[in-house]
């Protein structure tokens, strides 16, 4: 990858003409069945443009309750944009389509308009928990038949189509725009691309530069997120064995439970109190030179990627065993 990016041809691409920007939006928009793609640094700003785009200010969307889009990205929906979300508790993110009846407004001056329908798949929060292709299907009709747009954050969408086999086309069929991460399992430093239409990514392009996410002679990041996404994907799968090696010493640990049993590459662990908080385990994990995030106060979050090895998941697991042991003795 790093030799991709040192040799890569770069050119312009604020003025649109960087090739290497565009053969990586060329690659992603036909990978994701979208008429164009556009690059962009993060994933947080594929998101929040879509929305902007898919609204008017005033407008309200759906979406998950613990979404990456309405949690962990400022509320730029409301700070950027002038929107409002709509959430509804999905079980470990997942939705069903039933839980959607009735929650777009009825017409009339008083009301928020409703327009759009997001999805996160697989969802973060949620613990890397993949929408079951169906219920996809059952809420973008739904959403379509009542003049919602929908878009998808798929910044592990890649996760999803390693674990079912299912292609991202098919994924993303119900999608008016599709957002995707190569910074995140597939290991590129840098950079998203959102897809859609054309006329859509032409609007996408001038609320990049006012986000400010115009960048010129990117074709090194873009050359980077295009060998991430041509050789980076189908290995995902070694990172799922690894969740679930993990999963397996978590199943044996006193005291610590998989909430829920992983299903991709994230690994949600409920920490009981008798073993202390998710700040007290992440600090004596680190002491161990490993990574866990905090996930709350009892939860705690690992994630497997292409930087960790099997040796090192064992490893991990073998100190959590030793950690847990430890306290209940
Ligand atoms: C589901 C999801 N969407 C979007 C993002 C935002 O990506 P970025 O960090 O590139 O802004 C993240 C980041 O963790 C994420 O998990």
């Amino acid at each position: 990858m790093r030799m991709a990016m040192a040799s890569a041809e770069v050119g312009d691409d604020v003025i649109g003409s960087d090739p290497t920007v565009e053969a990586l939006q060329d690659y992603v928009a036909e990978l994701l069945g979208k008429e164009a793609s556009l690059f962009m640094p993060s994933g947080s700003m594929t998101n929040q443009i879509a929305i902007r785009l898919h609204c008017q200010p005033g407008d309200e969307f759906l979406c998950e309750a613990d979404c990456h889009v309405y949690n962990y990205e400022q509320a730029a929906f409301a700070q950027l944009s002038g929107i409002v979300a709509r959430t509804i508790q999905g079980e470990f993110g997942v939705l069903e389509p039933e839980q959607l009846l009735g929650k777009i407004r009825p017409a009339g001056d008083h009301m928020v308009q409703t327009r759009l329908l997001c999805l996160e798949n697989t969802h973060n929060r949620g613990g890397g928990t993949i929408q079951p292709l169906e219920n996809v299907d059952a809420i973008c009709s739904w959403a379509h038949d009542n003049s919602l747009a929908t878009h998808l954050d798929g910044a592990r969408l890649f996760n999803a189509v390693a674990a079912t086999g299912i292609d991202a086309k098919r994924w993303s069929q119900g999608f008016d725009s599709v957002s995707v991460c190569f910074s995140k399992g597939l290991g590129a430093p840098v950079g998203s691309a959102l897809a859609g239409t054309h006329e859509f990514i032409k609007r996408a392009r001038r609320a990049r530069k006012l986000f400010g996410g115009g960048m010129r002679q990117v074709g090194i990041l873009a050359a980077g997120a295009l060998f991430a996404v041509q050789h980076n994907r189908e290995r995902l799968t070694e990172d799922h064995a690894n969740a679930e090696l993990l999963a397996e010493y978590i199943e044996r640990s006193p005291g610590l439970s998989l909430d829920p049993k992983p299903e991709t590459n994230i690994v949600v662990v409920h920490i009981d109190p008798s073993l202390g908080n998710s700040a007290t385990l992440a600090r004596q994990l680190a002491a161990e030179g490993i990574g866990g995030l905090p996930f709350g106060p009892q939860h705690i979050r690992f994630v497997t990627h292409l930087d960790v090895t099997r040796a090192q998941v064992t490893r991990a697991g073998e100190v959590l065993a030793k950690l847990t042991s430890a306290v209940r003795n």
